[in-house]
């Protein structure tokens, strides 16, 4: 990924340093031991988790603040996301299955569904976009991540 830019890159090794320190602390983490790739794509994961989070607290009282996190979201969707996922890329700390790489067409429409759902948050706020937007993170963890 040589032409990821800076600004992409900052984020994760932010979410690193924090995933370090709480495994420092002996605190439970699920980052704990994963590395490269897998590591980065989880807490590019966990960012988004953070952005759903910002979205619910937000609806109905701050759109600009809906806006640059349903944004933030779609910039991690799609191709983003499936970059992340090269073939057969699952090593002990990954949750994910390698049905991915069997059903690529799939997971690849699961990681599109999620950007769709994420502009049309952006643009409509309603709880019914937002609600769409939850189902196509937990569409594709259904089929594609461990418990
Ligand atoms: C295209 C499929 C797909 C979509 C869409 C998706 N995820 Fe995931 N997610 C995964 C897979 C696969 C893993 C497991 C990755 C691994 O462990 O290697 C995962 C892992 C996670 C994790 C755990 C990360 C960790 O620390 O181990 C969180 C949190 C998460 N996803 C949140 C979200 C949220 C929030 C959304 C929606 C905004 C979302 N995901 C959308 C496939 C997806």
């Amino acid at each position: 990924m040589g032409q990821r830019s800076g600004k992409t890159v900052r984020p994760f090794a932010v979410a690193s340093l924090t995933a370090l320190m709480l495994g420092a602390s002996g605190a439970a983490s699920g980052h704990e031991g994963a590395s490269g790739i897998v590591l980065e794509r989880m807490e590019a994961m966990t960012v988004m988790a953070k952005s759903v989070k910002t979205i619910k607290a937000a609806l109905g009282n701050d759109a600009g603040a809906v806006r640059q996190a349903a944004q933030a979201i779609e910039q991690r969707a799609g191709v983003h996301m499936t970059a992340l996922f090269p073939e057969g890329e699952h090593d002990g700390m990954s949750e994910a299955k390698p049905v991915i790489w069997t059903e690529w067409p799939e997971f690849t429409a699961s990681a599109v569904a999620l950007a769709d759902a994420a502009r049309s948050l952006a643009a409509e706020q309603t709880p019914a976009a937002f609600k769409a937007l939850v189902s196509a993170c937990g569409g594709c963890h259904a089929k594609f991540r461990a418990e």
